[in-house]
C-alpha cells in the first residue's frame, strides 16, 4: 500500500497529515499561499464560485488554501463537518456567538471563563443588544434555569481557564437540547487530542489556536468548528438566520441549501466576509507546524505538570493546589470521564501569605516567563487577578472561582528539575 492510499484516522496521524493533499509540485510542507485573490477562469466560473456552487477560492478575506488545510485538519481532529479559522481565539468566541444571535436575544454561560471572554459577554455583547446570562455555577441545572424563548446558545469552556473546572458536557448539552438550543464549547485548554466535545453532544466547538495548538508562543489564531448535528431547520422561529433568505448573501437559505453544515457556511459568508477577522496564511502555516508536534508536547507537559503539582502540594509555603489529576480535586471524576488520564498541564496554587505572597512569587521566578499565554513549550506563570481578570471586581472573581492569590502555571517542556528549582527559589524568596 503506498503512503497516499493510507487512511489517516488516528489523532496523532491526523495532526501531522490531515487535510493536505500535495499538488503536482509534491511539496511535503503545506505551501504558504501568500496571495489576496485567485484568478477566475471566466465570468461563469467566477459566478459559480461566488454562488458556492463550485468549490474554490476567490478572495482571501473569505478563504485561502493554506488556511483551508488548517480548517480541514482541525475539523477532522474534532470530528466536525466544517470550520472557519479566524485571526484569534477572541475572534472565534465572537464569531461563534454572533453567528446565531441578534437584537433582543440572549446566551447562557457558565461563570468560569477566560477573562476577555467574560468581559466580552458582560460588557460588549449587551451593547449589541445581546444579553449574556451568567449561571450561578457550571451545572446543567443552574444553566437550564436561565434558558428562555430568546436563548440562542449555551456557552462554556470544557475546562475553564484559569478556574480549572470541568463542565459535564453531556448533561449541559442535554439541558440545552431540551429547549432547542445549541451548546458552544471552548475546547482550548483540553485540546482536541484529549477531549472531543462533539462526541458528548456539543454542537459548536471553538479554540484559541494561540495556546497548545500553536504551542510556541509565536502566533495568534482561532477556529470555529461546526458539529453538523444541530437541527436548525426544526427551530425556524429561534434561528431565522438559517431558515430565511440571507440578506447579506444573495438570499441563500443556509439550512435548505447547505443542510449538512449551515452554521459553518453562514459563519464564513456572513461573519468572515463582512466582519473580516481573517487568519493570515503565514499564521495558518505556523499553527500547522505547531499542530504536528502537539501530541508529543502534551505528553511531556502533562508529565511535568503532575510532578510540579505533587511538589507544590508537599510544600508548607503553599496553601492549596488545584490539579485535575489529584483524587481530591472536586472535578477529578468529571476529568476522568472526559479526559481519561490526560490531565492538562495547567496547575494553579495559592502561596501561603495570600495576595502579596502571590505577587512576590510572580516577581521572583527566573525560568518561568511572566506572561498571560498558556500551552507554550516554555513554562509560563500568570497571576490572573491582576492581569487577565483584572477587570473583574471581587464578587465576579469569586463567582468565576479565581481567588485573588491564585498563581497559574502553564508547565512547559524544560527539564523537570530546572522547573522545580525555579519554583523553590521563588517560594523561598
Ligand atoms: C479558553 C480561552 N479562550 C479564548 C481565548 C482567547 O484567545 P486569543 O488570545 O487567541 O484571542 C483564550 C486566551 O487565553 C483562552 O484561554
Amino acid at each position: 500500500m503506498s503512503a497516499s492510499t493510507l487512511i489517516v484516522v488516528r489523532d496523532e496521524t491526523i495532526a501531522v497529515h490531515g487535510g493536505y493533499t500535495p499538488d503536482s509540485t509534491r511539496a511535503v510542507a503545506v505551501p504558504i499561499y501568500q496571495t489576496v485573490a485567485h484568478d477566475f477562469v471566466d465570468a461563469a466560473h467566477a459566478g459559480a464560485v461566488f454562488d458556492l456552487e463550485t468549490p474554490g477560492f476567490h478572495y482571501n478575506r473569505i478563504n485561502n488554501p493554506t488556511v483551508d488545510v488548517l480548517e480541514r485538519r482541525m475539523t477532522s481532529l474534532e470530528q466536525g463537518v466544517g470550520a472557519v479559522a479566524v485571526s484569534s481565539g477572541a475572534a472565534a468566541v465572537r464569531l461563534s456567538v454572533r453567528n446565531l444571535t441578534g437584537l433582543g436575544s440572549n446566551i447562557v454561560t457558565t461563570p468560569q471563563l477566560y477573562g476577555a471572554t467574560y468581559t466580552y459577554f458582560a460588557a460588549v455583547l449587551p451593547s449589541e443588544g445581546v444579553e449574556a446570562r451568567f449561571a450561578a455555577d457550571d451545572t446543567a441545572e443552574a444553566i437550564e434555569a436561565l434558558i428562555d424563548d430568546n436563548t440562542k446558545a449555551v456557552f462554556c469552556e470544557s475546562i475553564g481557564n484559569p478556574a480549572g473546572n470541568v463542565v459535564d458536557i453531556e448533561a449541559v448539552a442535554d439541558a440545552a437540547h431540551r429547549h432547542g438550543v445549541p451548546l458552544i464549547v471552548d475546547n482550548t485548554v483540553a485540546t482536541p487530542l484529549c477531549l472531543k466535545p462533539f462526541v458528548h453532544g456539543a454542537d459548536i466547538v471553538i479554540h484559541s489556536l494561540t495556546k497548545f495548538v500553536g504551542g510556541h508562543g509565536t502566533t495568534l489564531g482561532g477556529i470555529v468548528i461546526d458539529g453538523g448535528r444541530f437541527p436548525w431547520a426544526e427551530h425556524p422561529e429561534r434561528f431565522p438566520m438559517f431558515s430565511r433568505p440571507e440578506p447579506a448573501f444573495h438570499g441563500v437559505v443556509y439550512a435548505r441549501d447547505f443542510p449538512d453544515r449551515p452554521y459553518a457556511v453562514r459563519a464564513r459568508t456572513v461573519g468572515l466576509r463582512n466582519e473580516g477577522a481573517t487568519l493570515a496564511p503565514l499564521n495558518a502555516f505556523l499553527l500547522l507546524q505547531g499542530l504536528e508536534s502537539l501530541s508529543v508536547r502534551l505528553e511531556r507537559q502533562q508529565h511535568n505538570a503532575r510532578l510540579v503539582a505533587e511538589h507544590l502540594a508537599a510544600q508548607s509555603r503553599v496553601s492549596w493546589v488545584r490539579y485535575l489529576g489529584f483524587d481530591d480535586n472536586p472535578y477529578h471524576l468529571l476529568a476522568r470521564k472526559y479526559l481519561g488520564d490526560r490531565f492538562p498541564s495547567i496547575v494553579t496554587f495559592g502561596p501561603a501569605g495570600g495576595y502579596d505572597a502571590a505577587i512576590h512569587f510572580f516577581d521572583s521566578v527566573k525560568l518561568f516567563k511572566r506572561l498571560v499565554n498558556m500551552g507554550d513549550a516554555k513554562s509560563l506563570v500568570a497571576h490572573p487577578a491582576s492581569t487577565t481578570h483584572r477587570q473583574l471586581d471581587e464578587a465576579a472573581l469569586a463567582k468565576a472561582d479565581i481567588p485573588p492569590e491564585m498563581i497559574r502555571l502553564s508547565v512547559g517542556l524544560e527539564h523537570i528539575d530546572d522547573i522545580i528549582e525555579d519554583i523553590d527559589q521563588a517560594l523561598d524568596a
